[in-house]
Order: structure tokens, then C-alpha cells, then sequence
């Protein structure tokens, strides 16, 4: 039998297309709304979703929360300090609704779908008017609408390891030549410090049809770049049966001519030479990827539960150089991990600097409950923690600067997409390399891809020119 996760139904979709009309006709609408995203790439495209229903509903995007009549927290809990962070901010509304009194206050997202976290918010924040998690995006204009109409307090979470594949929900892209395109939802990975599958669900692919054909449009459409998405990309389609693998694909999305591909996140257990095969002949996939290596000794990788070792881990990172010798390559890191010894750590730094990362993300380990490594005996000190946290970024700083100006002379090709923050005379994007590039240029060149030689290297940008034949 074909097996392929449940599809958001055309009746719900329907049904929830009424509500975004009904929201639109109703007097007593808050007339704008502020979203304060926090999180991964995930959430920023969640929260395109949540923008793309209040635009339908009728509401105007306010340029700050202060003057937002609805303001909506999409949460991330992956570490404490985010969830601190939001839980911080919501607060601080409360003051605002003292002086505001048509403004109402929504929370959702990955900290919503934590066990007991929906009656916490009734409890302690009972100025929330709407609260809502992960697998009840696609409802949102329903929620809406009852909580502009019954005046009582919404909350809604649906405790559902399977989610759904929502589909046909509005989305206001930010950006018109850059855009983010879900293949998957939801981890089967289990690491063991890590709470995303338990508030993201198991994993769930899109139809490769539906991506193909969104691809396409947004190609239409003259967006220049689009990041494909998903906690675990390299195991998409093996939730479905008859679907493409990973690479078939991007090898599929390829062809379209979009002038560049990108994709986050890959776990190195499922990185396959056929991935990288299709990196390396593709016309338009970036020479960068994002590699998580967690760390950098084998014992606290098998506590990680990551299923792989250092060496494996090596030596899929010369694959990727050996195929793609240019190649950016960025990772995440966790210091401070249950147990770990300081000649453990000492692995981490040896890592870096044997595999001399572009850059590289570090996290200090930040215990998550209902997940395996909370309960581990050695919880590692913060002082330690930080100390340790200080040495590695120092040594990534060092080969961030080396790497940088190794690219000195060189020819890149930049997506310009801004004014730069330092000077209106710069503008600013990315290049191949997932690099930021700074150069002296004007507004016009906005969207563009251009040839751009690099003259400097700054701490973790580029400078450069733009290069005329
Ligand atoms: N503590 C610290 N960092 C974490 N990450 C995930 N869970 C935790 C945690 N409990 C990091 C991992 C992951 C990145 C998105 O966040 O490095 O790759
Ligand atoms: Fe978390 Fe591991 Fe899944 Fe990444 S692969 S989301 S770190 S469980």
C-alpha cells in the first residue's frame, strides 16, 4: 500500500479560508500586528505563513510592537535562553496592554508544544489572549476568529507525534528575489540533548511534486535564490513511498533554472556520495553546506547519539572537499555537554582546527527536560562551560580571519540584497560561499546577482569591488 502523510484536507483548508474571510469582514479586527519571530530558519518561514493569513484577514504590518494593535511570539525552546528570551518580551507586553487596550497578545511555536506549557501560559501570562503550538499553524484564522469573538482566551495545542503536511496556506515572503521552501517537517533523530522531536513530530516529506511545482513558480515569480528546508534534509522522501531521495530531488530542482540552491539542515550520518555527486555536477546548487558536528570525541557522540564518530565524520568532509574543492563548509557546536572531561573538549578544539570551518555555531549545552541528556549525571559547571565556550570561539575567530583572506583576489558572485548597516554607500549579500559581501554600489542593484572581486577581509565579512571585464 502507498503509505504518505496526511496532507492538509482540502475541507480544512476551505474551512479555514472561510475564517480568514469572516476575520476580514468583522468591524472588531485589530487593524495591524507585529510578529516577533524567534529560532531557526524553520520558524522565520512559519512566521511567513502567520504574515501571509493576517495580510489576507485584513490587518496592516506595523512597523514596531508599540504600535501593533496584535502582536504574536512565534517561540523557539531549543535552548533556555531563547525560551528566557520570549517569555521576557511577552511580559514586557503586559505593561503595554495597561495604555493599549485593544492590543491582544498571541504566543505559538516550538516552546507552546512543550509538555504542560499551555496551562502554564493560562496560569502565569493571563494577559495571553491566544496561544497556539506547532501542528496548529494551519489554524490559525480559526483561533483568530474566536478569539476576536468570543472575548474568552484561546488555547490550543495539539499533542501529535504524526503533525501534518499543511499545504495552500497563504505565506507573505519577505524578501521578492530570496525565499525559503519547506521539503520537510518534524526529526526522527532523537539526540539525546536535543528537544525538536519532541515538539516538532516525526518526520513528515512534502510531495517532491508540490516542492517542484512551487520551485517553479517562485522561478516565474524572478526569485534568484531559494533555501530548501527541514530539521534533516538528507532523509527527505524516506518517510513516503515511490518519492525521490534527497539528491534525485535537488538534482530535479536543479534543472529549473533558478540561479541558486541551498539547503539546511544535513545530519553527516545521511550525507551520501550521491548527495555530493549532484552538489558537485549541479549548475546552480552553492558550494557551501552546514554540517553539524555536535563534537569532537567519540564517546560524547555515542552519548549524543548521533551515529557517527570523528573519523566518519573526517572523512565525509574531504569527500565534500575532495568533490567540491572550494567549498564553504559551516557546523554547530555544543560545549559543555554531560560529563564532559576537559581532554573531551580539547577533541572539540582539534576538530576545528583540523577541519578549519568558514564558521562555526557554538552553543553551550543547555539541558532541556523530557529530554535523555537532562537526566545524565556530570552536569557541567557555567563557569567551566564558558570558559571552555571563550577557547573554542577564539580558535574558530583565528581561522574565520584566515579563511577570509584566503579569499583575497578572488572573483565571487554576490546577491545584493541590501544597504549595507556601516555606510549608505555600501550595499550588501551574499555570496556562493553563504559569505557576507560588502561593496560600494547603489539601491538599483538590489536583487542582482554581480561579479564582485574581493579586496578585504574583515572579521567575518568580505569587502570588495565590483569586477568589469
Ligand atoms: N543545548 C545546546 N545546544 C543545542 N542545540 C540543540 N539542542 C541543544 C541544547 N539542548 C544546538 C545544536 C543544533 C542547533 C540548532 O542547536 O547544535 O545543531
Ligand atoms: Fe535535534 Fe538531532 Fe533532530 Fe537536529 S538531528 S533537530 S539536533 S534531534
Amino acid at each position: 500500500m502507498e503509505r504518505h502523510p496526511i496532507e492538509l484536507s482540502e475541507e480544512t483548508l476551505s474551512l479555514e479560508r472561510e475564517y480568514i474571510a469572516k476575520v476580514y469582514n468583522s468591524p472588531d479586527k485589530p487593524n495591524s500586528y507585529y510578529i516577533v519571530t524567534y529560532g531557526c530558519q524553520m520558524n522565520v518561514h512559519d512566521s511567513e505563513t502567520l504574515s501571509g493569513i493576517l495580510k489576507e484577514m485584513g490587518l496592516k504590518e506595523a512597523d514596531d510592537r508599540e504600535h501593533a494593535e496584535f502582536v504574536i511570539f512565534n517561540t523557539c525552546c531549543v535552548r533556555e535562553n531563547a525560551e528566557r528570551r520570549a517569555l521576557g518580551n511577552v511580559t514586557w507586553l503586559k505593561e503595554l496592554k495597561k495604555t493599549n487596550k485593544a492590543l491582544r497578545v498571541a504566543i505559538c511555536g516550538c516552546m507552546m508544544q512543550e509538555p504542560g506549557m499551555g496551562e502554564q501560559i493560562l496560569k502565569q501570562y493571563p494577559f495571553v489572549d491566544l496561544a497556539f503550538g506547532t501542528h496548529n499553524l494551519y489554524h490559525f484564522p480559526s483561533l483568530f476568529y474566536q478569539m476576536i469573538h468570543t472575548n474568552r482566551r484561546v488555547v490550543e495545542v495539539i499533542q501529535n507525534d504524526e503533525g501534518c503536511v499543511p499545504e495552500g496556506l497563504p505565506i507573505n515572503r519577505s524578501s521578492s528575489f530570496q525565499s525559503f521552501v519547506t521539503i520537510m517537517y518534524g526529526c526522527n533523530n532523537f539526540c539525546s540533548y536535543c528537544i525538536v522531536p519532541a515538539v516538532r513530530g516525526r518526520e513528515r516529506s512534502r510531495s517532491s511534486m508540490r516542492i517542484l511545482k512551487e520551485a517553479e513558480t517562485l522561478y516565474k515569480n524572478g526569485v534568484k535564490e531559494i533555501t530548501l528546508l527541514g530539521q534533516n534534509v538528507n532523509s527527505y522522501g524516506h518517510d513516503r513511498d515511490d518519492e525521490l531521495s534527497f539528491p534525485n530531488l535537488l538534482h530535479e530542482l536543479d534543472k529549473i533554472g533558478i540561479e541558486r540552491i541551498r539547503f539546511m539542515t544535513s545530519h553527516p550520518k545521511d550525507l551520501s556520495d550521491e548527495l555530493i555527486e549532484v552538489m558537485a555536477s549541479g549548475k546552480h546548487i552553492c558550494p557551501s553546506f552546514h554540517l553539524p558536528v555536535q563534537h569532537g570525541n567519540d564517546r560524547i557522540l555515542k552519548s549524543m547519539n548521533r551515529h557517527y564518530t570523528r573519523e566518519q565524520y573526517l572523512e565525509r568532509v574531504s569527500a565534500l572537499r575532495k568533490a567540491i574543492p572550494n567549498i564553504s563548509l559551516t557546523t554547530d557546536i555544543i560545549v559543555g555537554y554531560p560529563g564532559e572531561t576537559e581532554e573531551e573538549f580539547q577533541d572539540t578544539c582539534s576538530l576545528v582546527r583540523t577541519v578549519r570551518y568558514d564558521s562555526a555555531f557554538t552553543f553551550i549545552y543547555s539541558p532541556r527536560i523530557g529530554t535523555r541528556a537532562a537526566l545524565m549525571d556530570g552536569q557541567i559547571a557555567s563557569e567551566v562551560a564558558s570558559r571552555r565556550i571563550q577557547e573554542l570561539i577564539s580558535i574558530q575567530k583565528q581561522i574565520t580571519t584566515e579563511t577570509l583572506k584566503a579569499r583575497i583576489g578572488q572573483i565571487h558572485s554576490v546577491l545584493v540584497d541590501g544597504i549595507s548597516k556601516r555606510s549608505e554607500k555600501l550595499m550588501t549579500g551574499k555570496n556562493e560561499y553563504n559569505i557576507s559581501v560588502n561593496f560600494p554600489g547603489t539601491s538599483e542593484m538590489i536583487g542582482s546577482i554581480l561579479p564582485i572581486k574581493i579586496t578585504e577581509a574583515k572579521e567575518t565579512t568580505l569587502r570588495g569591488e565590483l569586477y568589469e571585464e
